[in-house]
This record gives C-alpha cells, sequence and structure tokens, in this order.
C-alpha cells in the first residue's frame, strides 16, 4: 500500500518560497512511491484560534475538512518559515485548531504520524531557529519528525523560474526529505 502523504508550507503567500520548497520535497515522496496530496492553507483559511468560538459554535467548516483530510494520511511534509525566530503564526493557528476533538470523536490527526520538516528564508539561516520550535510541537504532540531537515537561505536567489532549486544538490536533498519519509512509513506499515 502506498503510504499517504499531506504536504503544505506555513505560509499563505501567493509567492511564498516554502511552497515551491514543498512542492520539491512532495515530488521527492512520489517518485519514492508515496500517494502525494499537497495543500495550500489559504484554502483552509480559519479564525485565530478562540475558546468562545469553538464552545459555542464548535470546530469551524474549513477546520474539520482540514482534520478529515489529516487523519486520512499517515504523514506530513511542512514547509514552515520562520518569523520572528519562531513558527509562523498560520502554521501555529492551523496546528492548534486542528488538535482540537470533533465532538464525541477522538478523532486525533497527529499522535502516530511521521513528519519531514523544511524550511526556506531570504536570511542567512534559512529558518533554522523557527524549525527547532516546529519540531518541538510536533514531537509533543507525539508526531515523530525524522531527524533530516533542510534550511534554504538566500531563498529570493535559489529558485528558478520553473520553481526548481538553482543548486541541485540542495535539491536532491529536498527531495530526499521527501523519499525518507516515504520509506520510513512503507516500513512502518509493513
Ligand atoms: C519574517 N522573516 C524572517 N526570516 C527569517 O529568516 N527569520 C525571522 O525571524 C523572520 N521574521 C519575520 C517576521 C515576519 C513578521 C515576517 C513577515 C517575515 C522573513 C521571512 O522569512 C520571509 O518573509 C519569507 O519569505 C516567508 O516565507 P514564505 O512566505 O516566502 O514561504
Amino acid at each position: 500500500m502506498k503510504p499517504k502523504i499531506l504536504a503544505f508550507a506555513g505560509s499563505t503567500r501567493t509567492d511564498s518560497f516554502n511552497k515551491k520548497l514543498v512542492q520539491i520535497a512532495a515530488t521527492g515522496a512520489s517518485e519514492a512511491g508515496a500517494d502525494v496530496t499537497v495543500i495550500d492553507l489559504r484554502d483552509f483559511q480559519m479564525p485565530l484560534y478562540d475558546g468562545d468560538l469553538e464552545q459555542n459554535e464548535g470546530l469551524p467548516q474549513n477546520v474539520q475538512r482540514l482534520k478529515e483530510l489529516m487523519s486520512s494520511q499517515q504523514g506530513f511534509l511542512i514547509a514552515a518559515p520562520e518569523y520572528n525566530s519562531s513558527i509562523t503564526g498560520v502554521l501555529k493557528n492551523t496546528i492548534d485548531w486542528t488538535s482540537r476533538q470533533l465532538e464525541n470523536n477522538t478523532l486525533n490527526c497527529y499522535t502516530g504520524k511521521v513528519a519531514g520538516i523544511m524550511s526556506a528564508s531570504p536570511g542567512g539561516l534559512g529558518g533554522l531557529r523557527g524549525m527547532v520550535h516546529v519540531r518541538a510541537i510536533l514531537e509533543n504532540m507525539g508526531v515523530m519528525v525524522i531527524p533530516e531537515q533542510i534550511a534554504v537561505s538566500a531563498a529570493h536567489e535559489a529558485f528558478d523560474a520553473d520553481n526548481s532549486l538553482k543548486d541541485k544538490k540542495t535539491e536532491e536533498k529536498v527531495k530526499k526529505i521527501g523519499a525518507n519519509l516515504t520509506r520510513i512509513l512503507a516500513k512502518l506499515s509493513s
């Protein structure tokens, strides 16, 4: 059975470097035999998490939609931009909402999953500091995050017009994150 992987970036920006990056990792996973679904969090817009809203109205429809999608997957590929040395609000808000349970349902879309993470930034560290937080958050939720990760620095100069990375060695490393995640998931299910 093909491992199912959901791939997304923690940015909604149209020209997001992280959207480009996660697409490359997704290609690596597909080439290694995974069934990959790439989504744009812009298509799952949700309000800022608000406990009163949740109590009064339940989980917003886009949260339910994303939770159902996540629950049907074994793995995640996440390209996480760094804001102020940490995780973006978009990604944290998405994780916070989707970590909440559906009423009368224990649908937990994180525990027991495996993830590969990466980041891209115009800065010199490529988002490395933010990834430390992303890894910790996911691991605390019971997600096994694979050791390989990549931070692409000078991201504003790193991509070609076709959204591939100019440095082919770096591109192979990004693809390898997707491929390694696929192999681990295949082993876990065998
Ligand atoms: C940034 N950016 C940024 N970059 C970085 O390497 N370290 C940082 O701490 C920050 N902090 C930060 C805060 C805020 C509020 C913004 C808007 C931006 C720059 C960031 O990496 C850049 O905007 C990327 O282009 C964001 O990723 P996407 O949207 O291109 O995927």
